[in-house]
């Protein structure tokens, strides 16, 4: 288990913490420190929190080492990718999407969804309002996505197991795409995400993933689930990352706000949420309350944080 925590004084000094997802390479922190400085540059320039993690998550899915926006996993199919992401602050403020394509930041799309009367937008609706909102066509595929594609398809014709508990048949058996599947089905479920206290002491969370390889077309993870992959409320922020199958279950992000709210210190809390799960299961969190800030995984998990002048 790694774990760190920050220790910031009780105040609203401003704070920007992103991690790139449990289980992705530890070495692309340079990555994360990008994204959290361009959260912070927001919050200089005058934005709030929200904003804030959305400037940051956007940088994000830019980067193409990480399994969201550009570099988001392709399904089983080898050629359509899903995103999903949300967004949410301590004011009421609440965005997510599912199952979009070809956008090139999901999460700003979350953040617009917030101005509707909705909270959640899914698939084809959530591609027009895309589009509607003025995100033109994107396509997310890279070359290291098509690489990880067909290491999946290769351990699969070795027979490798590839989800934890879950026989590789299944996905036969309940395959859902319009074309054939191509061969028998590492597994990746790597998500991206921010957390940001403002000069205000107002917080926000904001998540985005490709999902996880191996999955049925339409799968759905923790990302875009209110209190599974984030919560933030009056006691802090708090972003989910992992196999969503497992984190859903636990309600897991608002469990910790749950526990920091009793007045859980920050960093039991996050230690207390990975001995929920078997340690099999990819799990990380990040968190910001009033005190403190950190992050916690039982796998490497490139993360970083920038702090503002008090
Ligand atoms: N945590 C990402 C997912 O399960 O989709």
């Amino acid at each position: 288990m790694s774990a760190t925590a920050l220790n910031t004084p009780p105040s609203s000094r401003p704070i920007v913490v992103t991690h790139g997802g449990a289980g992705a390479d530890a070495r692309d922190r340079d990555g994360c420190a990008a994204a959290a400085n361009a959260g912070m540059q927001s919050l200089r320039d005058g934005s709030g929190a929200l904003q804030a993690a959305v400037a940051a998550v956007r940088v994000l899915e830019d980067d193409p080492r990480f399994n969201a926006g550009t570099g988001s996993v392709l399904r089983m199919d080898g050629v359509t990718v899903e995103m999903d992401a949300a967004v949410m602050d301590s004011q009421g403020r609440l965005g997510a999407v599912a199952g979009l394509r070809r956008v090139r930041h999901p999460v700003q799309v979350a953040a617009a969804v917030a101005d509707t009367p909705h909270w959640l937008l899914c698939g084809e609706g959530a591609l027009r309002f895309a589009r509607h909102i003025g995100a033109g066509d994107h396509d997310p595929v890279t070359p290291q996505a098509l690489r990880k594609h067909q290491s999946m398809l290769e351990k699969l014709r070795r027979g490798e197991r590839l989800v934890h508990g879950e026989d590789n048949a299944s996905f036969a058996q309940h395959w859902n795409y319009p074309t054939p599947l191509a061969v028998a089905p590492g597994q990746a479920c790597d998500t991206v995400g921010a957390v940001v206290r403002d000069a205000g002491g107002h917080y926000a969370v904001a998540g985005s993933t490709g999902g996880c390889a191996p999955a049925l077309l339409g799968r759905v993870g923790d990302t875009p689930i209110i209190g599974a992959g984030f919560y933030a409320g009056p006691a802090g922020a708090v972003a989910v990352t992992g196999i969503g199958e497992h984190i859903v279950r636990h309600l897991l992000a608002h469990t910790v706000h749950g526990w920091m709210a009793d007045g859980m210190p920050l960093d039991d809390a996050l230690r207390r949420a990975l001995t929920l799960f078997d340690p099999a299961i990819d799990i990380g969190l990040i968190a910001v309350n009033a005190s403190d800030s950190g992050a916690c995984s039982n796998r490497d998990m490139p993360w970083a944080a920038a702090e503002g002048a008090q």
